[in-house]
């Protein structure tokens, strides 16, 4: 069957869906499948006519592409495609309505307000204090996020989170070790922790390399690790997701799990953190990830 790649795309992500999509077309071709990769603009539907694809790898990051956008056009073109479906993933890329579906099951989030452009924020009405995290409702990779620490600093983190979305949200800050829960085929290959050198694990951080550390399997009391893929499923199941994903934690000190986004596109490049999952903690290399995420589709 003829896979078509999509990749690149109109958002704030394109360089990293790029890349990604490099990979697994580069993954695809050595496996001996009929690759192609498709750069996704507006003509989107006139190109997918004329390439005549029969499934869809789709390798895109953030806006039109991992929010459900792309996917009703090829569901609406009958063409299958990789991953979730239209619902998950304009849930998962939508920071403020995943947060209110994970709190409805069960899952711990950190406290936040909703801030829509042209509205002013009460610190006073807030449960939470400083630092706090403004981030832009729809965006990957931490594209416009920033950690406030007073006052002062606030107007010029929502001029850069408003940049990106006419909704932000204000978050409570978690002090807590980064460790993400991969998943395959709806189950929890492992978990990561990323060490970064930053102040978090921003998009320097994630794209650069030498600046984050990544330890996989991370270093956790096993009813922690046990809890923690557990909860990963949880995520993925209660947004309805299929497939594959990547689901990110902060675990305090504490040992509580609070759960920041589910990624239903992941990053697949070379520094990425599904493919490491999938390697160290379930002896899946990328040729294979690549292979039966792509298999995924024809269901
Ligand atoms: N949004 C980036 C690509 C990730 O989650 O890996
Ligand atoms: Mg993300």
């Amino acid at each position: 069957k003829k896979i078509g790649v999509l990749y690149g795309g109109l958002s704030a992500e394109r360089e990293v869906s790029l890349k990604s999509g490099a990979a697994v077309h580069g993954a695809l071709q050595d496996q001996g499948y009929n690759a192609v990769t498709i750069d996704v603009g507006r003509d989107l539907a006139k190109a997918l006519e004329r390439e005549r694809i029969e499934v869809a790898f789709i390798c895109l990051h953030g806006r039109y592409g991992e929010d459900g956008a792309v996917q009703g056009l090829l569901e609406l073109m009958g063409i299958p495609y990789t991953g979730s479906g239209v619902l998950a993933s304009a849930l998962a890329m939508n920071k403020i309505f995943a947060k209110q579906v994970f709190a409805a099951s069960g899952l711990t989030v950190a406290s936040y307000r909703v801030l829509r452009r042209g509205e002013e924020l009460e610190l006073a009405g807030l449960d939470f204090g400083f630092p706090l995290v403004v981030k832009p409702s729809q965006e990957g990779s931490s594209v416009g996020v920033s950690i406030v620490k007073q006052v002062e600093s606030l107007p010029a983190a929502f001029a850069e989170a408003f940049r990106y979305d006419e909704e932000i949200l204000v978050e409570q800050f978690i002090k807590g070790r980064e460790i993400q829960v991969g998943i395959l085929d709806d189950h929890a290959m492992g978990a990561i922790e990323i060490v970064p050198k930053n102040e978090f694990y921003d998009f320097e951080a994630k794209y650069t390399e030498g600046m984050a550390e990544h330890i996989c399997p991370p270093v956790l009391p096993p009813e922690l690790y046990l809890r923690l893929l557990a909860q990963g499923e949880a995520a993925h199941r209660a947004l309805g997701c299929s497939g594959y994903s990547r689901v990110d934690f902060l675990v305090t000190e504490a040992g509580e799990c609070y759960l920041l986004e589910v990624n239903t596109l992941p990053g697949m490049t070379a520094l990425s953190l599904l493919p490491e999952i999938a390697q160290k903690e379930a002896g899946i290399g990328f040729g294979e990830l690549v292979e039966r995420i792509a298999c995924g589709a024809a269901q």
